[in-house]
């Protein structure tokens, strides 16, 4: 069909066809709950490790007040706290387990890794995500609920959470393991948004529209 036949199309007939084309072969990857908890933690998170850094060691060039960098920290931990207790409670009721490894998830990794490093053709199969993914995301979310409990353990200073003190050895240590992950979450994130944009983009499309094409059977 010529582009000016295309063109001419009635509006009513086009929408069809798109449809015909469309119909069973879009599907639905990201309920609105994960998408929510995604963003708002990208954000939220960011917001935390940025002051959390400030806090840690103010940099000579940045002139800027350390309570109100501190209140940025504790308001973006209060929102990040609270969208993974959202994605924790849309797991639940959707009984979703694609965020929690299984031995298969540690068997398959050493084949993935093959497969990133050009040793081998294809990834191995996997489930929504794929191992690396998931044991990624998996130690995100123990580490992010560790530095939490460390951050309130510093907030409510000899109020609250003393065992958590106790058990540290202090707050030298509880510094130390919150720069620790720190760390961890600076050197894994960059990968994780490398990985997203080169690997199959209409994954990300997912993450913003919750639908995608299914791929070819
Ligand atoms: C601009 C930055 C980012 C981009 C482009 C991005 C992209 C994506 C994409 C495309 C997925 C879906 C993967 C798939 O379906 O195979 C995903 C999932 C995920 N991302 Fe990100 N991401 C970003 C930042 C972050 C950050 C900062 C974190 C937190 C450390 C994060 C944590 C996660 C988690 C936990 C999932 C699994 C979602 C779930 O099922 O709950 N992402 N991301």
């Amino acid at each position: 069909m010529s582009m000016k036949q295309a063109v001419k199309l009635r509006r009513p007939v086009l929408k069809q066809l798109t449809q015909a084309s469309l119909q069973n072969e879009i599907v639905l990857s990201h309920s609105i709950w994960v998408r929510i908890f995604h963003w708002g933690f990208t954000v939220s998170l960011t917001g935390i490790i940025l002051t959390g850094l400030i806090l840690h060691q103010p940099p000579n060039f940045l002139v800027l007040n350390f309570g109100k960098v501190f209140i940025v920290h504790l308001a973006s931990s209060w929102f990040a706290m609270g969208f993974v207790a959202l994605r924790i409670t849309d797991a639940i009721l959707r009984r979703d387990n694609s965020l929690i490894p299984k031995i298969e998830d540690l068997k398959h990794f050493p084949k993935l890794l093959g497969y990133y490093f050009f040793l081998r053709p294809s990834p191995p199969p996997n489930r929504k995500y794929n191992s690396g993914q998931v044991l990624m995301y998996f130690s995100w979310f123990l580490l992010f609920l560790v530095a939490s409990l460390l951050g309130l353990a510093s907030y409510w200073q000899g109020k609250h959470l003393l065992w958590v003190w106790h058990m540290v050895g202090g707050f030298q240590v509880l510094r130390w393991i919150k720069f620790a992950v720190t760390i961890y979450f600076l050197a894994t994130i960059p990968l994780h948004i490398y990985l997203s944009l080169t690997e199959d983009i209409s994954r990300l499309q997912a993450m913003v529209t919750g639908y995608e094409r299914k791929p070819p059977p």
